[in-house]
């Protein structure tokens, strides 16, 4: 018997019959050996494949809205047309069946061809395409702008210069799978080299730009070379902030943002029985859960009261902890590190602890150093406009290092997550090519703790009511933080839907602001 014959999952080749179901329903099934979901859309029906080409999370448990379908792991968007990844986290489409509908019987038929390089859009050519366009930064923002740019169809000179000894890759995982020895060095790129030469856009790596000349438009390199360019990309990121600890030498002391970074902890972690791990944030507790996971002992010191509190509050914080401790991390909350001799590290409040070595995670501070020295309006941040422009014409800004107008808060904000920076680096693409996009999407992260995922969606600096629906302790939960009447935000655990369903009533509500607003 074949594989297919065992699988009790409806084959859409063999038909579906479309009786009981509901509009924006999808089905889970399969197309031969292909994993499907098909939906209903109206009078419309679509099949496409059942995995999100971002890390294969289940479409079936999304969210359809319109002609779209949501990720329910990290909210990706993909066209149910065409199978096109409209929005990161995920790059690549996914395959796409044409239907054909007999009565009430639905069959899915021959794949769609892939959307390509600038054959879904209106070529570039016809809108206001620069002469030239350069990228300042090799991260998340940096690669997803270049990556838009193609598919949009511009046609001319796309250059990346990177500081980075490696190609734009999985910065996330950095922390998590790839820190715990469980995802391959091959996972960690974004794109493969062939990406680069077929998309023609010429990456250079190890090179750090060192000034940056509006007028002239051009930019140099710290060896002198110069690029010049019609429009530009600033997508400088962000850097750890390093702590001047006595006795600390550079071979004890790791920080952890780059591949180079994360390949140095895990080639100490081989041979490692114990670690110090400064700062409780929510990189140096992933860091922790991966040590932990390759068996060393860890002990996390940090200032504050309880983890994450000031961006989460005491129960989350309370939560996180006490996972980490069931897994036999050590907290010594609190404290901070006074001085390090050679496997001694002594804390502020005399404690001595052995490790082997110490990783350092307490926060970054964008990388604005280039722009503020180019003149451009510095806001803790660089500052943009809603279309992500900075102060100079022609100069965008995207991910860590912006600061922009936030429709769903009314403020000015700059965060640190991962889908913000690769969502904003292809709005500012699409700005580049005249397109007149908003950056409107809701900001979004996750966090991973061992087997538990932390959704959070929405923005909220200060609050005054945390409303929790479920509980932490139970693993199913919903944390509302709001501001008066305004809900600012929420963080999920276990229920994913709810995390999409929250994003789409923020971006409505703040379509609804947006339209009855008076006109400029
Ligand atoms: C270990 C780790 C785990 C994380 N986990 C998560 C997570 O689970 N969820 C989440 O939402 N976010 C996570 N983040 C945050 C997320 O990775 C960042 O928000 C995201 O990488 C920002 O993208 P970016 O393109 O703005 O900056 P970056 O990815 O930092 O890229 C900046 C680029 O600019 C280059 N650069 C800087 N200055 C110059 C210069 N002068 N000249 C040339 N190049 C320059 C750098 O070399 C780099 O290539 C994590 C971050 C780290 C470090
Ligand atoms: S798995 Fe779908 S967005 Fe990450």
């Amino acid at each position: 018997m074949s594989d297919t014959e065992n699988d009790p999952k409806p084959d859409f080749r063999s038909g579906f019959s479309l009786q009981g179901l509901a509009d924006g329903d999808a089905v889970i099934g399969r197309v031969d050996t292909d994993d499907a979901i098909l939906v209903r859309q109206g009078d419309a029906i679509f099949v496409i494949g059942a995995h999100c080409t971002h890390y294969h999370g289940p479409l079936a448990q999304g969210l359809v809205i319109g002609h779209t379908v949501r990720c329910p792991w990290h909210h990706a968007c993909f066209s149910l047309r065409t199978g096109d990844a409209l929005r990161a986290p995920a790059l690549d489409p996914i395959t796409c069946w044409r239907v054909e509908r007999v009565g009430d019987t639905a069959y899915a038929r021959e794949p769609l061809p892939a959307p390509g390089p600038g054959t879904a859009r209106a070529s570039a050519s016809s809108r206001r395409a620069p002469a030239s366009v350069v990228i300042v930064g090799g991260g998340g923002a940096g690669l997803a702008a270049a990556d838009m740019l193609r598919r949009e169809g511009y046609d001319g000179p796309v250059t990346i210069l990177s500081a980075d000894d490696d190609p734009p890759c999985d910065r996330p995982n950095l922390s998590k799978d790839f820190l715990a020895g469980t995802a391959q060095d091959d996972w960690i790129p974004l794109r493969s080299a062939e990406f680069y030469a077929e998309r023609r856009i010429d990456l250079r790596l190890k090179s750090r730009v060192s000034s940056l000349d509006v007028r002239e438009k051009r930019v140099t390199l710290e060896n002198g070379e110069t690029y010049t360019f019609d429009a530009l990309l600033i997508a400088t990121g962000a850097e750890p902030v390093r702590l001047e600890i006595p006795g600390a030498t550079a071979s004890q002391t790791h920080y952890l943002r780059t591949f180079a970074d994360s390949r140095a902890i895990v080639a100490k972690a081989k041979s490692a029985k114990s670690v110090v791990v400064a700062g409780a944030s929510f990189i140096g507790l992933e860091v922790a859960a991966s040590l932990r996971a390759r068996g060393i002992a860890v002990h996390v010191v940090a200032p504050e009261s309880q983890p994450l509190e000031r961006v989460m509050g005491p129960e989350v914080g309370r939560f996180v902890r006490l996972l980490h401790e069931e897994r036999g991390v050590v907290f010594h909350l609190g404290r901070t590190v006074k001085r390090i001799d050679g496997r001694t590290i002594t804390l502020s409040d005399a404690t001595s602890l052995d490790a082997d070595f110490m990783v350092l995670g307490v926060g970054v501070r964008p990388s604005i150093d280039l722009a503020e020295r180019a003149g451009l309006t510095i806001d803790r941040g660089i500052a943009v406009n809603e279309y992500l422009e900075t102060s100079a014409h022609g100069v965008f800004a995207a991910g860590d290092v912006a600061r922009w107008p936030d429709p769903h808060t009314g403020e000015r904000i700059r965060v640190e997550h991962w889908v913000v920076a690769e969502r904003q680096g292809q709005v500012a693409a699409k700005n580049i090519l005249g397109c007149n996009e908003r950056f409107d999407a809701v900001p979004f992260f996750w966090s991973q703790h061992y087997d538990v995922t932390i959704n959070y969606v929405g923005h909220a600096e200060r609050w005054d009511t945390v409303q929790m629906s479920g509980t932490l302790e139970a693993r199913d939960c919903a944390v509302s933080y709001k501001r008066g009447d305004r809900l600012l935000a929420v963080a999920t655990v276990s229920r994913d839907l709810l995390s999409l369903q929250t994003e789409r009533a923020m971006e409505v509500a703040a379509q609804a602001t947006s339209t009855t607003q008076p006109a400029p």
